[in-house]
């Protein structure tokens, strides 16, 4: 049964954040403007093929010239943070060297607008685009990318340090290996899984000197990472099939999980020896392993594993909408993936499974005790929007009411799952970030799979919100005012009734948590 606005407010503890998420590469357009380099992305979408229908990002939702009204519509959401990325060519155009004054001045400048509307920042420092003179030199098949990372983290811990209430050094390294080495559907379109697998390593690697470089930087925000979670569930009783879901399971969670929260890879791995090649791979693993503050989760579905290449890796809907044929990248592969039966699908053909969010918070609470505070950083679903204009009143709305019902549902069971008497109670839950802001670049998938609350017109820029922001917008004011009953009653019994310093009236969080958030 869906729960309500209201009902949802109420179960959301203090201090918990909500917030929108957003990449640089997938939003800003502008790519060769006000010095910024190339990506090895840019490369990417320009070849036939790669991208569907032969989309292309160089005009995205051109937020390079929008932001201040792309900010204003998340004041008027009522949003806690914002989650976005910096543009790693724009500010180091080579990857390596020289920075670019221009590139750092834009998300000054955004970074004062979100504080100056009451929003707190959250940076994501690699969220893809990595500078095309690091990838023609082998992008994380080179373990110089690495370093070049941590270099980029101190200029950016450098310029933000004192702004940014959240630091996320990389985004999803799985889907990186997998999508960019392994399977060809994004850049650098390498489609070889095993000579791939040194990308992992080195994107590790990478966020560990990152988050050594922001230390260093002493900045004043909180720092962790964020890998994509996505529960792998056996087809049938068969034991290949269960074999096969615990292969995947390694291969796209426990590869990346297990090194920064245990200091290990898994064992199949280990035995395997494939890691043993790498240069220093002890040193590494503590660089790899340093604590960090939170970890970010990107939840969207679950996977259902089967033995066998099947008919196709993936199922036919999933391919088509990531514009490529993959029985080409992995014939005759071992496993494939199977559609779930009688489940809602996105326009991605991704199931829509919320409880499967609960058994991804509590496998990561079994597998790593040490598993610092979760951040949600990524959750949403892309659907096919219709526009439906009201000529009278010259108004157009957008009843997104699946789009809706999947952000409900999915916050509601990551709430209900880690509040206390809930199967995953000791996750200690601090957040939940909508992908997306708005409808943008969706990487192969072009601009045809929109996982916005505010619709972008592609051709005219102009922003709508949906009923999916308004929704939001009812959650947040609703939680609002749970949480000033709430101070009121609490200022009412105590005997220094004062607002704690820098606290705001009105928001759950109180101001109580770094830099506003
Ligand atoms: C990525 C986003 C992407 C979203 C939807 C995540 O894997 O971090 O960049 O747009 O999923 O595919």
């Amino acid at each position: 049964m869906h729960t309500s606005a209201k009902e949802l407010a109420a179960m959301i503890p203090p201090g918990f954040t909500l917030g929108v998420a957003t990449a640089a590469f997938q939003i800003e357009g502008a790519l060769d403007e006000d010095g910024r380099g190339p990506a090895g992305w840019d490369v990417f979408a320009a070849k036939a093929g790669n991208i569907v229908d032969g989309h292309h990002p160089a005009l995205a939702c051109d937020h390079y010239h929008r932001m201040p009204q792309d900010v204003a519509l998340m004041r008027e959401l009522g949003i806690d943070s914002y989650r976005f990325s910096i543009s790693w060519p724009r500010i180091q155009p080579g990857g390596s060297g020289p920075v670019n004054r221009a590139g750092l001045d834009f998300y000054d400048r955004l970074l004062d607008e979100l504080l100056a509307n009451g929003i707190s920042p959250m940076m994501t420092l690699y969220h893809w685009d990595t500078p095309l003179p690091l990838d023609e030199a082998g992008g994380w098949l080179n373990r110089d990318t690495a370093y070049r990372l941590g270099e980029f983290a101190a200029i950016a811990g450098a310029a933000y340090g004192d702004r940014v209430a959240r630091w996320v050094t990389i985004n999803e390294p799985a889907t990186v290996t997998t999508n960019g080495y392994a399977l060809g559907l994004h850049s650098p379109g390498l489609a070889d899984f095993a000579n791939g697998l040194p990308s992992v390593h080195h994107q590790l690697l990478g966020h560990g000197l990152a988050l050594q470089a922001l230390r260093a930087a002493n900045v004043a925000g909180e720092i962790g990472m964020t890998n994509v979670y996505s529960p792998m569930v056996p087809n049938s009783g068969n034991p290949l099939d269960w074999l096969s879901a615990g292969a995947m399971d390694v291969a796209q969670n426990r590869l990346y999980a297990d090194p920064v929260l245990t200091g290990k890879y898994p064992d199949l791995v280990r035995i395997g020896k494939f890691f043993s090649s790498f240069e220093h791979p002890d040193e590494d693993m503590d660089i790899i392993s340093q604590p960090m503050d939170f970890y970010g989760l990107n939840y969207y579905m679950p996977t259902r594993v089967a033995a066998g290449a099947g008919d196709s890796p993936v199922p036919a809907a999933m391919a088509e909408a990531m514009g490529d044929d993959l029985s080409a990248a992995t014939p005759g592969g071992p496993l494939h993936i199977e559609p779930w039966p009688d489940t809602e699908t996105t326009a991605y053909g991704w199931p829509v499974k919320p409880e499967y969010l609960t058994v991804a918070l509590k496998e990561m609470a079994e597998r790593y005790p040490n598993l610092p505070p979760v951040i949600i950083t990524e959750g949403g679903a892309s659907f096919e929007d219709i526009i439906v204009t009201d000529k009278a009143a010259n108004r157009s709305f957008i009843p997104d009411e699946r789009r809706l019902r999947y952000l409900s549902d999915h916050i509601g069971t990551a709430l209900r799952a880690t509040a206390p008497g809930g199967e995953a109670e000791s996750v200690d839950l601090r957040g939940y970030y909508v992908w997306s802001l708005m409808d943008n670049f969706e990487w192969s998938g072009g601009y045809n799979q929109p996982f916005g609350l505010v619709h972008v017109d592609f051709e005219t820029m102009e922003r709508t919100p949906k009923a999916s922001y308004f929704w939001l917008q009812e959650l947040l004011e609703e939680r609002n005012l749970v949480a000033s009953a709430g101070a009121a009653v609490a200022a009412a019994a105590s005997s220094e009734p004062e607002l704690a310093a820098g606290a705001e009236p009105g928001r759950s969080d109180g101001g109580a948590q770094p830099l506003g958030l």
